[in-house]
């Protein structure tokens, strides 16, 4: 079963971080089956490693873009982006291991489809609108 699964609305119209968002979705799909699968903490950290590590790749490719094209809303979005790279480390260093897994796998699942769905769609309707479409 897909606890998240990639859907129109969540693209940007910039095929590079579709294609990166759907990723993401895959690799927290992954992760929930493995940490509410009752896998072992090996797994589970393989799992959550995989997916902080591509997210966090892709948080920088994304603000790359923003810059590039000089989005207004660039410093704001990458506010939230700090946001979410500083609560990933609170949670890393504050949670027991034995349930790391489920607290990162909720607050990632989350928080990734609220910005996906609100953040990120607004510099994709900023885009969008600068192109014409
Ligand atoms: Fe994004
Ligand atoms: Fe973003």
């Amino acid at each position: 079963m897909q606890q998240f699964a990639w859907r129109e609305a969540y693209s940007v119209d910039i095929p590079q971080l579709d294609a990166q968002h759907r990723q993401i979705i895959e690799l927290l799909d992954e992760l929930g089956r493995i940490a509410h699968g009752g896998e072992n903490d090996k797994l589970i950290a393989a799992a959550l490693e995989k997916v902080t590590r591509y997210a966090h790749w892709h948080l920088r490719r994304e603000e790359l873009v923003l810059r590039v094209r000089s989005y207004p809303g660039y410093e704001e979005h990458k506010a939230e982006h700090e946001a979410y790279r500083e609560k990933v480390t609170f949670l890393q260093a504050n949670s027991h291991r034995r349930d790391l897994g489920i607290r990162m796998t909720n607050f990632l699942n989350q928080w990734w489809r609220h910005h996906i769905l609100t953040s990120d769609q607004q510099y994709a309707r900023f885009f969008r609108r600068q192109s014409g479409q």
